[in-house]
């Protein structure tokens, strides 16, 4: 039996000025996005700011649903609706941003499974990887330099049969 390993190192910033300028601005971009949520339901507010290769930035965030399911995440609301304002334009970057009105937020949010592979669609679309800034209203931020270090062994259409 041989063994594989996924390791993923990635950077830890305890201040956000520790950043790239323009990575600031798009942790700014998704802060503010948090604000606009519509997340009646779980009170949990998430926002995120995408960075295209054009260098439009389009924020978007969570929306929630009585039918707790038909809701959908900030970062798939965003990406979605940057792919429909721009299509075939690549992404560059995504920062994402939360807050939880109940208990402040002790580490940056995480994208769910689903917002995962949604965003690898467009890391494989473009063969272009998209970096990945995570953060809540304060406290560290987190870097990663692509999707695929979120979903390592991820399914991607390679996996398909030829059309
Ligand atoms: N949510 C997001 O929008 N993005 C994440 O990264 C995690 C969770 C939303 C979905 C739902 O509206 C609420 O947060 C609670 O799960």
């Amino acid at each position: 039996m041989k063994k594989q390993t996924i390791t993923n190192p990635f950077p830890v910033y305890e201040q956000e000025e520790e950043l790239a300028q323009q990575d600031q601005n798009l942790s700014n971009c998704a802060r503010e996005a948090v604000t606009r949520a519509y997340a009646d339901y779980s009170k949990f507010q998430v926002g995120a700011a995408i960075l295209l290769a054009n260098g439009e930035i389009i924020t978007g965030n969570n929306q929630e649903n009585a039918v707790y399911p038909a809701g959908l995440c900030a970062e798939r609301t965003t990406a979605f609706y940057a792919s429909s304002r721009f299509p075939g334009v690549p992404f560059k970057k995504i920062a994402i941003s939360a807050i939880n009105p109940t208990e402040a937020l002790t580490s940056p949010v995480v994208p769910c499974g689903s917002c995962r592979q949604v965003l690898s669609e467009y890391e494989n679309r473009f063969n272009s990887p998209i970096k990945v800034i995570l953060g809540a209203q304060s406290g560290d931020i987190w870097e990663l330099a692509s999707v695929a270090d979120l979903l390592p062994l991820g399914f991607h259409a390679g996996f398909l049969p030829e059309k």
